[in-house]
């Protein structure tokens, strides 16, 4: 698969004569036509489409920098934005996958148990672990976060809303405001309040997901970013079936210790095991 950025040299600058029309534009360094006629309808994010999607074919992908490298896969801040036209401009959050070889971090098969590859030509690549293979193995995880991010959404779910999978890259919406990306609610230092407000959202999200029978499997502060005084919940290509898989219980339960046990050290008043009863009994309802 080609990356349309690898040449992307972050300290190169572009830019776009505003007399130009829109025939004569080109895509310049670190920028590519906009992806999304491309894209399948199955791999477009669930209707309605927000108003802020720019589905233009005339649009411009352009990358704006890198918001972080992580174990499996980077972040990369992307503008979507037909040129001379600030009606239809938007920022998102591009999560490229990497292939097995590439990364720090292998995540236990603990999380794939159950879950089965759609494409045989794509199975029989994955058993062979020829790099075709290894490129089908990170896309699997592009399209299990894209899927995830669709069905939380759909549920009401605080999460980014998802705009398109493209092989190994999921395109959401990108939390923040302009260039800063919300943080994490690890960075948080709110007041006691604040943070008892924060833990009550942290909750609802919670019993959203156990009551369609999911859990997070991942769920940290490093997986909650505070935007706007609103907690939005990321990072879901893992999420579990907490009855189908056989580790989904211990799993839910690890996510309500990793949160009470931070809400507790910011002396919000919590109990893991109370959450962890709580939404087993409702995963079951
Ligand atoms: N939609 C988004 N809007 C803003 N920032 C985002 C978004 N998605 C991811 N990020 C930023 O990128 C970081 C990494 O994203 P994510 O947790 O999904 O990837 P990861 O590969 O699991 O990273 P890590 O290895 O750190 O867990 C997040 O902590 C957040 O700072
Ligand atoms: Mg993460």
């Amino acid at each position: 698969m080609t990356d349309p950025f690898a040449s992307f040299d972050a300290s190169s600058s572009f830019s776009l004569d505003s007399t130009l029309s829109f025939a004569d534009v080109e895509p310049g360094d670190g920028q590519r036509w906009s992806t999304w006629p491309a894209i399948t309808p199955t791999e477009r994010g669930p209707q309605p489409w927000p108003e802020w999607v720019v589905t233009s074919a005339g649009a411009l992908d352009t990358e704006l920098g890198i918001l972080k490298t992580g174990k499996e896969a980077d972040v990369f801040l992307i503008e979507r934005a037909v040129p001379d036209d600030p009606t239809q401009r938007t920022l998102l959050a591009a999560k490229r996958y990497r292939s097995e070889e590439h990364r720090s971090f292998h995540r236990s098969t603990v999380y794939t148990e159950g879950r089965r590859v759609q494409n045989s030509r794509d199975a029989r690549a994955l058993a062979k672990k020829s790099s075709f293979g290894r490129e089908v193995a990170a896309a699997e995880w592009s399209f299990a976060e894209f899927n995830a991010l669709c069905r939380m959404w759909e549920l009401g779910a605080p999460v980014p809303y998802p705009v398109q999978v493209n092989g190994t890259e999921v395109l959401m919406e990108f939390i923040g405001t302009e260039a800063t990306a919300a943080p994490r609610l690890a960075q948080e230092r709110g007041d006691r309040h604040v943070l008892a407000d924060y833990f009550t959202q942290v909750v609802d999200l919670m019993r959203i997901f156990a009551a369609a029978g999911f859990a997070h499997g991942d769920l940290s502060p490093y997986n909650l970013l505070v935007h706007e005084s609103r907690v939005r919940v990321i990072d879901l290509p893992q999420i579990v079936d907490i009855i189908a898989n056989p580790q989904g219980l211990d799993l839910l339960h690890r996510d309500c210790v990793n949160v009470c046990d931070w809400f507790a050290r910011h002396r919000v008043d919590c109990d893991a095991e109370e959450l962890f009863a709580e939404l087993m009994a409702s995963s079951y309802a």
